[in-house]
């Protein structure tokens, strides 16, 4: 039976303050404590299949866990572009979660990637925040519609692996809240999470799972987040202080010493009981969520089957093609014989190492599909490599003869689980050398190679570009993934993923590359709003494939962008028509551009849409830019502010392959910025209210011109006159200006007559 009728306030209130301490960490490692008949909760890891341990606990993926769909990684999942597929993702997850008693399912993981190094960049979705907080919002919607809670993480700036536990994010206000807090933002508002999962690093100096600012300030008081605050496992290193701070929950359980702690401070005085009130509100708020769920959701079971087959259709969306010269790819399935080689197509590589880590329900083998599809005399496989670069030579040997024999050469490259996996960061984003050197081997045989990739974090490519006419991209597709990757190459899917982070040309190009990975255990996040791609823009760096890229088996020609005011935004119509000869999905996406004022990147997305058309059908595609995210964080004001102006709207099917262009003007916030002392003269003449009071106050009729009043001030303002703060008139003019209680009642009199 449920308990949804329990009034919160009055049980919670009825507890003793040892209970409500208690509340405030869990029973067990997955499991949240039981209070007063009130049932507990189950969390499990998440995000991209349920990892439910009926056996052995640990938060590494080293012990097993019960099979489950296991879906693609976030990093694949990003590259479809499509919210709504990823709605339905999150609807499987949660029907999955619900089969097995898993309450809150831990994720997704909305952090930005910052850097190509980051060892579990393959568990989050893009170096972009609107990217990351749609998807993040979508899984977060679909696996919420079936019962089970979400746990965004890691709440915030979590962008590296090195040092985790210890080291600082240091970041500046405008980047913090424009890129690192931002995706989290839009799943919070706009999906309502049941929880928020604080990280293990500290932002700021301060730990997250501490820090007032993160968690009260603007998570609770700003967006209104009404869930839950868990730790990161391990991620408390004071509990009062995190109490304090706004976490409601430390995990995983069994510390009833820091209950203890709790009702300690209580009793000394340096906590107050309504804070422990309201964090036990929160974890009782849980409780009974997660009882009203499964009452509503009784008995699920999953179909195998069909969430295999969705895992697969997904899977299949996530593949980008990067470059198909020649048109080598799609494969014909009777069109002569396939040499496949590289362990990966027989031994799918799925997904990342760590806590995330899912038993798959199956596993697809792409060799296998491949002969599915094409029969199975006309595939030969071979290995060409082994993942130590044992045997190289002749295992290259192998691999070039199985090439000059067949019609087409598909090698699989990338990296083990071993090299990309939670806990770690990757040292470099090059291929081992013996990869390179089978390519090279294979290549020189046969010039019709296509390479598939297999990796969780960004691959330099330029080399491998440079040798083969076609590469797929397959990322870590999930339990599906062979099946996704035959698809493809033999174009029964048309591929339409697109890339969700750039590809550097040299690690040494990604903005982050001087600051990453800190030093003394704080990092600087010196590249400020340049992240991926706006940082790439920025420094005019080419790049091997930019944010947005991926190919078709068809072709798509934009036109008619058009673009309008809306009373929350931008209204953008643009007209995308299939010219090739194939059924195709296109993605249009949409950057916004400005000059002048504050500083930005080059292009910024704002909207995208994927699209699905026949050939020679076309469709006119509408999306539409909110005024919040036309908004920048100003620093001196603390808050989002529209800047009114001319705006270039470019529609395009990458961030560098921008196909159309137009301008709109956009209407300026209502922002009222109080003149202070610090206020330049120029800024103080050009307004026209202060301009006339600066004007009356140095005993000038009003009406005078700007330059006519500088002079009285004593400025010249053909030199940087105009440029001087108003405070510092008087001492530059040898004290013949306004004495200081003088300008201070000047300002406040302009100040005041701008209020009114
Ligand atoms: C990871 C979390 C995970 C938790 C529980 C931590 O090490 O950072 O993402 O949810 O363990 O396994």
């Amino acid at each position: 039976m449920s308990n949804t009728s329990i009034d919160i306030d009055s049980f919670v209130g009825a507890l003793s303050l040892e209970e409500k301490a208690s509340l405030g960490s869990g029973a067990a490692f997955w499991v949240t404590k039981q209070t007063a008949g009130l049932p507990a909760a189950v969390m499990e890891d998440g995000p991209h299949g349920v990892r439910h341990q009926s056996g052995d606990v640990d938060h590494m993926g080293i012990a097993p866990s019960d099979p489950a769909t296991c879906f693609p990684p976030a990093t694949a999942l990003a590259q479809t572009w499509d919210p709504e597929l990823i709605e339905r993702v999150g609807e499987a997850l949660g029907t999955e979660a619900r089969s097995c008693g898993t309450d809150v399912l831990l994720g997704p993981g909305v952090n930005i990637k910052r850097d190509p190094r980051c060892g579990r960049n393959f568990e989050y979705f893009s170096e972009d925040p609107l990217l990351s907080g749609r998807m993040g919002a979508a899984w977060v919607r679909g696996l919420q519609r079936r019962g089970a809670g979400a746990s965004v993480k890691h709440f915030a700036a979590n962008n590296q692996e090195y040092e985790r536990m210890r080291s600082s994010s240091d970041i500046d206000e405008r980047p913090l809240r424009e890129i690192y807090l931002r995706s989290f933002e839009h799943v919070v508002r706009e999906a309502r999470p049941w929880t928020v999962m604080a990280a293990y690093n500290r932002l700021n100096g301060v730990p997250a799972t501490e820090n007032h600012w993160l968690l009260t300030e603007v998570l609770r008081n700003e967006w209104g987040f009404d869930g839950l605050v868990v730790s990161d496992w391990g991620a408390v290193g004071d509990r009062i202080r995190a109490v304090r701070g706004g976490l409601d929950l430390q995990m995983p359980g069994g510390d009833a010493a820091s209950d203890q702690e709790v009702v300690d401070a209580v009793r000394r005085g340096e906590l107050a009981e309504s804070v422990v009130t309201e964090r036990a509100r929160r974890a009782v708020q849980l409780a009974l969520r997660a009882d009203e769920a499964r009452c509503a959701h009784p008995d699920v079971a999953f179909d195998v089957d069909r969430h295999h087959r969705l895992a697969r259709e997904v899977a299949g969306r996530a593949i980008v093609l990067l470059q198909n010269d020649g048109d080598v790819l799609p494969l014909s399935a009777d069109g002569g014989s396939i040499a496949v080689i590289g362990p990966f197509a027989v031994e799918p590589r799925i997904q990342g190492g760590g806590s995330s880590r899912v038993v798959p329900t199956r596993v697809d083998v792409a060799v296998d599909e491949m002969r599915a599809i094409a029969g199975p005399t006309a595939v030969t496989a071979t290995d060409g490599y082994r993942h130590d670069g044992g045997d190289a030579e002749r295992l290259r040997a192998e691999a070039a003869r199985c090439a000059v024999a067949a019609d087409v050469a598909i090698v699989f490259l990338g990296f083990t689980a071993r090299e990309e996996a939670e806990g770690t960061d990757r040292t470099d984003i090059d291929l081992p050398a013996h990869q390179l050197e089978l390519l090279d081997a294979v290549t020189a045989v046969q010039p019709r190679t296509v390479a598939v990739l297999v990796h969780g974090g960004v691959v330099r490519l330029h080399e491998v570009g440079a040798r083969v006419p076609a590469l797929l991209d397959g990322s870590l597709l999930g339990q599906a993934g062979g099946g996704a990757i035959a698809d493809v190459l033999f174009g029964r899917v048309n591929p339409s993923g697109r890339l969700a982070e750039t590809v550097p040309l040299r690690l040494e190009d990604a903005p982050s590359f001087p600051t990453y990975p800190g030093d003394q255990l704080r990092v600087r996040y010196g590249e400020g709003i340049f992240v991926g791609y706006r940082g790439y823009d920025r420094m005019k760096r080419d790049v091997a494939f930019p944010f947005g890229h991926g190919l078709s088996y068809t072709s798509f020609e934009y036109r008619d962008l058009q673009v309008s005011a809306a009373p929350d935004g931008i209204d953008v119509t643009v007209t995308v028509a299939n010219t090739g000869p194939r059924d195709g999905r296109e993605v249009v996406q949409i950057y916004l551009a400005k000059d002048g004022g504050v500083q930005r990147p080059p292009v910024e997305l704002k909207a995208f849409r994927s699209v699905r058309l026949a050939p020679g059908e076309s469709a006119a595609v509408q999306l539409s830019i909110s005024r919040d995210d036309i908004a920048y964080w100003d620093i001196s004001l603390h808050r989002w502010v529209v800047e009114g102006g001319a705006y270039t709207v470019h529609a395009g099917a990458s961030s560098r392959d921008l196909r159309l262009t137009k301008e709109i003007e956009v209407d300026a916030d209502a922002v009222r910025r109080p003149f202070t002392e610090n206020s330049t003269v120029g800024e103080l003449l050009t307004h026209p209210v202060a301009a006339r009071v600066i004007a009356e106050a140095v005993r000038l009729g009003t009406g005078q011109t700007r330059s006519t009043a500088s002079k009285e001030l004593g400025i010249d303002a053909e030199k940087s006159g105009l440029h001087i703060p108003v405070g510092r008139v008087r001492s530059l003019s040898g004290g013949a200006s306004l004495p200081k209680a003088d300008l201070t009642r000047l300002l406040e009199a302009v100040n005041a007559e701008l209020d009114s």
